[in-house]
């Protein structure tokens, strides 16, 4: 008889449980739902925790849970265990998915620390650029083994900043999903979801001012300023994303190229990084979509590891008349795929506020 198998103690279990929790997620909603098994832990979805309006592909809900995976597997690494994925059933918040740990004798690498994991975090406040830092960064995670699918191509400053003019009212397009974006913002550091998940008014590096706001737009007044908002959106679309920006495109490329020849670093912006994958779609296939969300996490560690932060800008791949503009982008350089994520990578040019975590 084969001796019985080793097993983490569940304390252990626990631990790195906790230490997955500093994952990154769309809206910071945290959607993964651990629960220790027997030999293992099995990954379940909290509905509540999911963006029907905003992702009802689900495709941020399995990058996101792809991040968390990642991040229980460099956990557990560090003490020595390796993470082994059973198979996916069910898709977005129906997903169920099963882990079993293995000792290894060698230390179990990853090749990223917990420490790593703990000190990544998205900034939007201004990001420097460093295309020094970004170029070592871009070739290291080309060289990583076990890599997904997952590629990155960089946007012209002028395409970037026409998509996301176009696509910046595109999570108050409806009052369903405004109601929804404005649920998850938190807005009040007196509210105890404050210290728990969404989006703080510290991390979107709102000034002072609009915090006095969280009683307009609190979770109760949400749909009365959704169906306001929603009433103006088509207003602001039109003066946001004029057909004269699409002509003026190429000249305000060439404008810009010159202006940075002449003056190079001056107000330069930081990169604008598209990830897209060949094949599946992030959403209707969950297995490619958390095989993304892991790289991700360890592509948004390697620029960590150069100096660089991200901002993630997901409605440039969520508002469909800019996912088929990226499409279009990626198209025209030979590089047939569906973009999964657009984010700015740069140097951090102020400390960054901690957004909050569920307690474990
Ligand atoms: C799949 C995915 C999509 C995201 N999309 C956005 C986004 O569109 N805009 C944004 O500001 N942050 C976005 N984020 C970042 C999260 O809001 C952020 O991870 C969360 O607030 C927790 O903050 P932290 O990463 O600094 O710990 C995204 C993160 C993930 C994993």
């Amino acid at each position: 008889m084969s001796a019985p198998r080793p097993q983490p103690a569940p304390a252990l279990r626990e631990r790195w449980i906790a230490v997955a929790g500093c994952a990154p997620s769309a809206h910071n909603t945290q959607p993964w739902r651990p629960v220790p098994t027997g030999s293992g832990v099995r990954l379940t979805v909290d509905p509540a925790r999911t963006l029907p309006e905003a992702d009802p592909r689900h495709e941020d809900l399995h990058l996101s849970l792809g991040c968390w995976v990642e991040a229980l597997a460099i956990a557990a690494a560090e003490s020595g265990w390796s993470l082994q994925t059973g198979p996916v059933s069910g898709v977005g918040p129906d997903l169920v998915l099963d882990f079993r740990f293995t000792r290894t004798s060698a230390p179990a690498l990853t090749g990223f620390t917990v420490r790593e994991l703990r000190a990544r975090q998205v900034d939007r406040g201004r990001l420097l650029p460093d295309d020094r830092a970004l170029d070592a960064a871009v070739a290291e995670f080309a060289a990583l083994p076990g890599c997904s699918d997952l590629a990155l191509s960089q946007l012209p400053e002028p395409l970037f900043s026409h998509l996301q003019a176009q696509s910046a009212t595109h999570v108050l397009s409806t009052p369903a999903m405004a109601a929804e974006t404005l649920g998850w913002l938190r807005l009040d550091p007196r509210d105890p979801a404050y210290q728990r998940d969404g989006l703080t008014a510290d991390c979107l590096r709102l000034p002072a001012g609009t915090r006095m706001l969280a009683p307009v737009l609190g979770a109760r007044a949400a749909p009365v300023v959704a169906r306001a908002l929603a009433r103006v959106q088509p207003l602001a679309r039109r003066v946001l994303c004029t057909a004269d920006t699409v002509k003026t495109l190429p000249a305000a490329t060439a404008a810009s190229s010159a202006v940075r020849a002449v003056l190079p670093g001056i107000g330069r912006p930081p990169a604008r990084l598209v990830v897209w994958g060949r094949a599946e779609d992030s959403g209707t296939d969950p297995i490619a979509g958390i095989a993304r969300g892991r790289d991700l996490l360890r592509l948004w560690l390697v620029l960590g590891r150069h100096g660089l932060r991200v901002a993630a800008h997901s409605e440039l791949k969520d508002c469909p008349d800019t996912r088929e503009g990226l499409r279009a982008f990626l198209g025209r350089r030979g590089r047939e795929g569906e973009p999964c994520g657009v984010f700015s990578a740069g140097r951090s040019s102020s400390p960054v506020p901690r957004a909050p975590r569920l307690p474990v």
